[in-house]
Parts: C-alpha cells; structure tokens; sequence
C-alpha cells in the first residue's frame, strides 16, 4: 500500500473476537471531518482551494502564524452532538469516529496543548466531549481520527516546522514525546471506552515509535480497534486507500473509507453529494466484497451537518430499516463480484440480490449457480413474495414483477438448500450491459496494473488497467454467454493519438478499428461482437497500432442489442 497511508497488512485472528464485532456485524460506520479548516472551508483570503479541504493549510501556504490566528475567529455555535448522533442513528450507522488532531495540529478536544478549540477560540467547548456522551446515550459506538505523524504546526512534526521559536532544529521525537503521545493519552483517557483509535498516514515514521503508541492504545483502551494506518502491520484492520470499494472479494477484516461529496472536511464549492442510492450501492457493494463501509460528513465552520448529506443519509437509512438483513451481520457475495443489476450479500444459505437496475423485462439473471433454490421471492415488508425460477444453460433466470418493489433498490432473496457455490465465471447478461473489468483478464505480453491518481488534491481514483501493449500483448477474458447474438462493444481506455485495437472470439469472430483516445479513461464505441453459441468464450483484445507506451485499458462493455 502506499507510503501514505502505511502498508495494509495487520494482526491476524482478531476477527471472531468479541472486540472485532461492532466492526465485523455493524459493517456501516460515519466518520467526521471537523476542525479549524472547516472554518475556511475550502477558501483563503477569496481564493478557492479545490480539494479535500483539510488540506487547504498545506496546499495553499499559510504561514503557521496566519492558520493559527483563525483559532480566534472559530465559535462552531451550530455543533449540535445529539443531532449528529441522531442523524448517525437515522442513517443505520452503528458507530462514529471523528477528527481529534488532524494533519494541521489543531485540537478538537481540551488538551494541554495550547492549539486546541477549548482554550484558543471563542467557542470555549469541548465538542469531543459532548459527542462521546451523545454517542454513549444512543448506543453508538464511539472513537477518534488522530494524525500521529503529520504536524504541519508543530515544530518536528512530520510536514511541520523545522525548527523551533529559539531556531535550534526540531525532532520528530520531541514532538512525539511532547505532543503526540501525550495528546493520544488525553484521547484515550478523558473520553470513556472508545471503540477505535484510527491513525492515518504514517509515511516514514520510526517502528518503535508506532509500536509505542499502539502499545499504549491497546492497554489503555482495550475494546478500542486500530486500522492499519497507524503503520508498520501493526492495525487490526485493514484500511483499503481513500474512496475505493474493491472490485474483487477480500478476505479477512477491512474497511472502505469514503465521503458524501468529494472532500473530507466541508468544502462550500463541493457539492457533488452523493444520493441515497450510491450510498446504498456503495455500501451494499463493500459488504459484498466482504468489507465494511466508512462514509464521511464534514460540518461546516459553524458546526452544522449540510442539510443534503442530512436528506440522503436519512433516505438511505430509512431503506436499511426495511432491510436491515442485508447489511447487519450480512456476509459477502459468492460471487466475489458486483452483478450488473446490483449486488449480493448472504446470511446462511439465503442470497439477498440488491436490484438497483430493475430488468426492464423481468427477468433477473444468475450465472453460474450450481446451488439448488428451495425457495426465492421479492421482498416486501418483510415477506417474500414469490418468484419463479428457472435454469437456462448455467444461468438461473428469477422471473421479477414488472416494476421494482421500492426505491432506490428492491431485494430478491433467494434460499438455498445448501452453502452457495458458484462457478464465479463472468456472466455477460442478456439484457443488461455487462461491464468487463481489467481485474478479471489474463494479460500476457502487457502490464496489468493497479494505478492510482487525485482527480482534485487528495480525491483519489484507483483503475485496473493493462498498459506497456507488446505486439504480442494480449488481455484475455473467459465469459459465461447466456444468450448468443450481437453485444455493442464499447472499450474504456486513455491514451494518445489515434489508437488501433483488436478483439477476438474463440468462435473466430474478429474486430478491429482504430478511434481517439485522450488522456483521461473514455469509453469509446468499437463495434457489434457476435457469439453464435450460448456458454463459455474467451475474448481477447490487443493492441494493433498507435502509441503504446500511453496505451491504458481499463474496461470492455457488453451490451446486448435488441
Ligand atoms: C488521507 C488524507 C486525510 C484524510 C484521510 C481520510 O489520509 O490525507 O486528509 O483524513 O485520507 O481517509
């Protein structure tokens, strides 16, 4: 994992204990970006600063003196903790953490040191404090974001000053000795029980020093857990990087970490909000990967929740009530990835299919289920109503009402009579677009590879894609064809110039055509692909004529034509 956010491996063997079970069951967490930045809230002195706006210190070059100073203008009278809790109630989640001390060193909690919102601003609170409480009163669990290795205003914090008032050079030891440390043992001593401690991004700390503090965070909050942010493999979790749901299974304890908009921290341009129904995909689609989903707020200046995160938080909320099965305590796809129509999540023997695309004509496809159905319905206020099935070839085909039974998404369940088993080959669908990701292909003669960029500062994407084409290279998928007939390819890729592709079947079908490309992903229209059998067929693509080295797959789409 990236040096930014420490290397993801963890402790083993925690996840059948009790303490990992808030985390294991509860699946569906808020996190909270709130300090001194939000008072700017993406703004300097009229200039906008576009990206994750707790960075706005770093990224836009205010002096120490000039950030510190804002400490006087900050008064959050808007901080409303039992609302908060509330809304964090409302929207299903079952625990918070929240920003103590982020990158910039301000603290959002009395500490000893100065920089801190009791004893430097006008607001005079501890709204650590009354969040706690809030959070014990509605049976929420409870922790704390602390960034243990940037300090960008404490002398020898990591990004921080370099040396201190008197000019002799800081260390990061002394910071650590006089001001991380002993503000964690604040955190963890003057707030109750708290259920995690999440450190972030431990770059180039020194290893006894992150064994020091988990060391500590461990005795002094036992229940509490670490994700592996804290660095050096020494989290009990797994925390995947920023904003990314992973398209394939994961073993073992981890956890998604996104936000509501783009931003971590308010931000007044941002207001890409996300709806009730990518929230719900997002975090139906993380529980199906067998992870748990961790979606962030950032109130304002004045410490108020903005009122569309409030509208599709509750939204989203409303929906897990009504199917709380498929969340809480649910287990992962047998599948080990999304379905075209939504996702799937298990309890037992019973698939529960989250239908965020209702088939148009009513039919729901299944490939590869090799599980005999005892029993499958629409859900509906907590009774199924039934549904026939039947088996097409490998597929299953459910037989759905014409239209969707609730919105944003419906769930079909469907009992087994045993443990699911499936044959986890990619079904390409007949009558929804099937999307063929990179993840999924052989490469040979080419370079498959996970990369990642910020759109804005700090709003990470993450592809798989296949670059570095040889004339030989070649990027293989095996797909499960329901239907034979015409599928419309599209390929998303980026690159330079004009770009050649080619695509094969096993039957001998051949494409070839030569489109533009640009320098972000684009998905470009290639041409209708016959399979003339139904079943298993390999399609290969490679790279003909064009630029190469800028070459960059990232998907092939299918999609069926009338
Ligand atoms: C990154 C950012 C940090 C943010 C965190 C949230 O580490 O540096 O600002 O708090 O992601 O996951």
């Amino acid at each position: 994992m990236d040096q930014m956010w420490g290397d993801s491996k963890v402790k083993a063997g925690i996840e059948k204990t009790d303490r990992a079970a808030l985390f294991r069951d509860g699946n569906y967490g808020m996190f909270i970006h709130w300090g001194l930045f939000s008072h700017l809230g993406g703004q300097w002195r009229g200039q906008t600063f576009y990206g994750i706006g707790e960075w706005i210190k770093r990224q836009m070059k205010i002096a120490d003196s000039d950030y510190m100073a804002l400490a006087k203008e900050f008064n959050p009278t808007g901080f409303d903790a039992r609302a908060i809790a509330k809304l964090a109630k409302d929207a299903g989640m079952k625990w918070i953490i929240i920003t103590s001390k982020h990158h910039e060193g301000f603290a959002m909690f009395k500490s000893a040191h100065p920089f801190n919102i009791v004893d430097a601003t006008p607001f005079a609170r501890d709204p650590m404090k009354e969040l706690a409480a809030a959070c014990k009163e509605a049976g929420l669990g409870f922790g704390f974001y602390y960034s243990h290795n940037q300090d960008w205003t404490a002398p020898g914090g990591t990004n921080g000053p370099k040396t201190y008032p008197d000019g002799s050079p800081a260390t990061f030891e002394k910071y650590f000795r006089e001001k991380c440390f002993p503000q964690v043992k604040e955190i963890c001593t003057q707030y109750g029980a708290l259920n995690f401690v999440w450190f972030d991004t431990p770059g180039k700390m020194p290893k006894e020093l992150v064994a020091e503090l988990g060391d500590y965070v461990r005795k002094a909050q036992p229940n509490a857990l670490l994700c592996s942010r804290i660095g050096h493999g020494m989290g009990d979790y797994e925390s995947k990087g920023d904003m990314e749901v992973p398209p394939r299974n994961i073993e073992g304890l981890w956890e998604t970490c996104d936000t509501t908009n783009d931003s971590w921290s308010y931000a007044w341009y941002d207001q890409n909000w996300k709806d009730s129904k990518e929230i719900l995909h997002r975090l139906v689609s993380t529980v199906g990967r067998g992870g748990t989903y961790l979606l962030n707020i950032g109130p304002d200046g004045k410490g108020r929740v903005p009122s569309q995160v409030v509208k599709y938080l509750r939204k989203a909320g409303e929906w897990i009530q009504r199917y709380p099965q498929v969340i809480y305590a649910a287990g992962p796809s047998p599948w080990g990835y999304a379905m075209p129509w939504g996702d799937v999540t298990t309890v037992g023997n019973t698939l529960n299919l989250v239908v965020f695309d209702w088939p148009a004509d009513g039919r729901l496809l299944l490939p590869g289920l090799q599980t005999e159905i005892a029993a499958a319905g629409v859900v509906v206020g907590g009774k199924l109503q039934p549904v026939k099935w039947t088996a097409r070839g490998t597929w299953t085909e459910l037989q759905l009402p014409a239209a969707p039974a609730d919105r944003p998404a419906s769930v079909v369940a469907v009992k087994l009579k045993a443990t699911p088993k499936v044959d986890p080959t990619l079904g390409t669908h007949p009558n929804i677009p099937t999307a063929l990701l990179v993840e999924f292909a052989e490469v040979t003669g080419a370079e498959k590879k996970e990369i990642r960029w910020m759109e804005k500062f700090g709003e990470w994407k993450f592809a798989n894609q296949v670059s570095k084409w040889t004339e030989t290279g070649k990027a293989v998928w095996t797909v499960d064809v329901c239907k034979p007939g015409d599928y419309r390819l599209e390929l998303t890729y980026k690159g330079e110039g004009r770009l050649a592709w080619r695509i094969e079947t096993d039957e001998g079908v051949k494409l070839q055509n030569q489109q533009n490309s640009s320098p972000v992903y684009h998905t470009y229209t290639f041409g209708l692909l016959t399979f003339n059998k139904p079943g298993k067929h390999t399609i290969a693509i490679s790279f003909v004529e064009g630029d190469r080295d800028k070459a960059s797959l990232e998907a092939v789409r299918l999609s069926p034509v009338e």
